[in-house]
């Protein structure tokens, strides 16, 4: 099938055009039941908004807008940080793709949106029709929250939901698919496709994505951190000669990696299995070894996985916690699979059995700490090895580890990127540049830095970095001093939180440096924090709100107000983790 005219003014990427195309091949069936249906004039409105982070969500809406397009409708997607809540009643069609972030919590551009739609005073929605497509990942408790949020929150409004939610796990394109292909339709009220004769993306089609990555070389590993230190920080360097594929600072680049042999190992021994036993996995019989090597996580274990073991096992611990997330999560941390295996020998499994309990292995994402201007041809990461002890083993973190062990000059290592269409460097090189990003939430600032250099922006730029101890944990400081000293860094601010008694953290310098931070504001800087999600990027924003209250000589609202519109003018971005 062929498209002519891609529907909207969107850039396709990262694999769209072949999601597209995989999209009307699968519409092909629905369009030979509409026979005869021809070309639609309803040129019905509908919206559609997303919340997104990382782009998954973003690419979605805006696939559906394309596939909307070809129905006759007139589609219009933005960002849920694009729209006023006021602006909502007015919308007789209304898509909303979201995906969940946090803890359950809204992504960063659709914060704001959500906040005002639950304030007091909402007008009803009563003349909106609705439909919510919900991303997430079932590994996190609150599975899709923000999505389910939102499904209640415009019911509660008054708003008719005209097709089902539907939450998507980690595999997120077919659920995406199938969602577009009923809801679409349904809203141009039965009309068939029209239009859709060109092939999607033609030449432009790129040929390494999220489903077929690129088997790229590892050139370089180096430890970044002393040997001495209490943690492992590598950068590595990995060629993407070859692929066709470009990026730029601000995006990640993703890693599938493989498990590691001895705990593959370990777990079949603990199971009292055969490695080349053969179990069956999506309707193929593979070798057990195989499977658990490349194909399941067996590291961190699986809600299926813990629930059966408490049963099998009958382990009175396990069972009287089973149901209270947070005593639940206190007994996992630090356990993983394996962990669970041997501590409950009682509880036996098949392989056949084990396999139907695990989740499919996921790649990992990393913040680029290079510039795609200034290294065309290779990616530059800064990853942090996850590794710890406990219950009498070492453990060690899938991914990281995977890199920092696994891998030699020869082993592929399966990449495609994610683009981050906001955290990006300002197009306007007069701009200041905050950046705030401790531990390897340097990342991306690596590469900001190197961005601007090779622009020979003009623009200042301040640089909050801290970990550990300065005299093991000081990353890339001969690049930042360099930097310093030519003059391209105006400002290092530094935090080493365990040379001292009191832990100093990015934050307090922030605060120390309040009047000048609230200047750069003023002048239009842009304000980007990476690193920690949980603890680090929380306490970042406070001490912002903090900074502009005090210097800006402002009430606690109108700080609020001030970052809504940093975050608007997308002045305000964050990639944490
Ligand atoms: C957009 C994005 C960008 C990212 N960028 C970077 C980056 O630039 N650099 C970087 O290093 N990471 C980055 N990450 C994190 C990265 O994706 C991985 O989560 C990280 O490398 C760990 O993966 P792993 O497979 O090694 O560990 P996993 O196998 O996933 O294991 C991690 C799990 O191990 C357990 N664990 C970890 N430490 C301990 C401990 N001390 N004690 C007990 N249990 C523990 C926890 O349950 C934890 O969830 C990023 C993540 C995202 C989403
Ligand atoms: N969500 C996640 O799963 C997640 C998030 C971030 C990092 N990680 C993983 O953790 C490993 C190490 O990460 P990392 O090097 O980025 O960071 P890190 O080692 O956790 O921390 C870097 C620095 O930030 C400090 N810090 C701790 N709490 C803070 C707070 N509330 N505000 C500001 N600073 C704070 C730390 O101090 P102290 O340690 O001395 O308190 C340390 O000095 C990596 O494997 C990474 O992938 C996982
Ligand atoms: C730090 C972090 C927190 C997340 N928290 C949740 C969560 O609480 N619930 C959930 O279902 N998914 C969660 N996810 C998974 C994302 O929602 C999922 O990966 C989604 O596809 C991302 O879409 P996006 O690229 O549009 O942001 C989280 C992902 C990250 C990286």
């Amino acid at each position: 099938m062929k498209i002519s005219n891609l529907p909207i003014d969107a850039p396709y990427n990262e694999g769209q055009r072949a999601w597209l195309n995989g999209f009307f091949s699968g519409m092909q069936a629905h369009m030979s039941q509409s026979a005869g249906a021809s070309s639609s004039t309803d040129s019905r409105k509908i919206t559609i908004l997303y919340g997104s982070q990382t782009g998954s969500a973003e690419s979605v809406a805006i696939d559906a807008g394309a596939i909307a397009k070809t129905y006759g409708l007139t589609p219009s997607v933005k960002s849920m940080d694009e729209v006023d809540s006021s602006a909502l009643a007015g919308f007789e069609y209304l898509l909303i793709v979201t995906s969940t972030y946090g803890e359950g919590e809204m992504p960063d551009n659709a914060q704001m949106l959500w906040d005002s739609v639950c304030a007091e005073g909402m007008p009803s929605l009563g003349s909106v029709k609705y439909s919510v497509l919900a991303l997430g990942d079932t590994s996190y408790d609150l599975f899709c929250q923000a999505g389910i949020d939102w499904d209640n929150k415009l019911a509660e409004l008054g708003a008719t939901r005209i097709y089902d939610r539907v939450n998507c796990d980690v595999d997120y394109e077919e659920p995406a698919q199938a969602w577009i292909s009923s809801v679409i339709p349904l809203i141009a009220g039965g009309s068939g496709v029209s239009n859709a004769e060109a092939e999607v993306g033609g030449s432009n089609k790129p040929e390494y994505h999220r489903k077929n990555p690129f088997p790229a070389k590892l050139l370089v590993n180096r430890l970044l951190t002393d040997a001495s230190s209490s943690k492992e920080t590598r950068h590595y360097e990995i060629s993407i000669v070859g692929s066709g594929l470009s990026y730029e600072a601000g995006d990640a680049l993703c890693v599938v990696p493989t498990n590691c042999p001895t705990l593959v190992a370990d777990v079949i021994k603990a199971l009292n299995c055969n490695p080349d036993q053969e179990v069956t996995v999506n309707g193929d019989l593979i070798k057990l070894g195989d499977a658990l090597q490349n194909q399941f996580e067996i590291k961190t274990p699986s809600k299926e996985f813990i629930e059966e073991l408490a049963t099998r096992s009958g382990n009175q611990e396990l069972n009287g916690i089973i149901t209270d997330k947070e005593r639940l999560s206190d007994y996992l941390w630090g356990r993983d699979t394996l962990d669970l295996l041997l501590q409950n020998p009682i509880a036996e499994f098949t392989s056949a059995e084990f396999v139907s309990l695990l989740k499919p292995l996921q790649h990992r994402a990393y913040s680029i700490s290079s510039s795609g201007k200034q290294y065309p041809e290779t990616v530059h990461l800064t990853v942090a090895s996850v590794r710890y002890d406990g219950f009498g083993r070492n453990h060690k973190g899938v991914c990281s580890t995977f890199l920092a062990d696994l891998v030699d000059g020869e082993t592929p290592v399966r990449t495609f990127f994610t683009p981050n269409k906001v955290f990006r460097v300002p197009d306007d090189n007069s701009l200041p540049m905050i950046m705030v990003g401790p531990g390897t939430g340097i990342a991306p600032f690596r590469a900001f830095l190197q961005e601007r250099d090779f622009r020979k922006a003009n623009g200042k730029n301040w640089l909050f970095f801290g970990d550990r101890n300065a005299a093991t944990d000081y990353i890339y400081r001969d690049e930042l001093e360099a930097y310093q000293a030519s003059g391209l860094l105006t400002h290092l601010d530094l935090a080493f939180s365990r040379d001292q008694e009191a832990k100093i953290y990015v934050q307090d310098r922030m605060i120390e440096k309040g009047a000048e931070l609230f200047q750069w504001l003023e002048q239009g800087g842009y304000f980007f924090v990476c690193g920690d999600a949980y603890r680090m990027a929380k306490d970042v924003d406070q001490a912002l709100h903090n900074v502009i209250a005090q210097h800006g000589k402002l009430s606690d609202q109108q700080a609020i107000d001030y970052v809504n519109q940093l975050k608007k003018d997308k002045r305000y971005v964050r990639d944490v983790y």
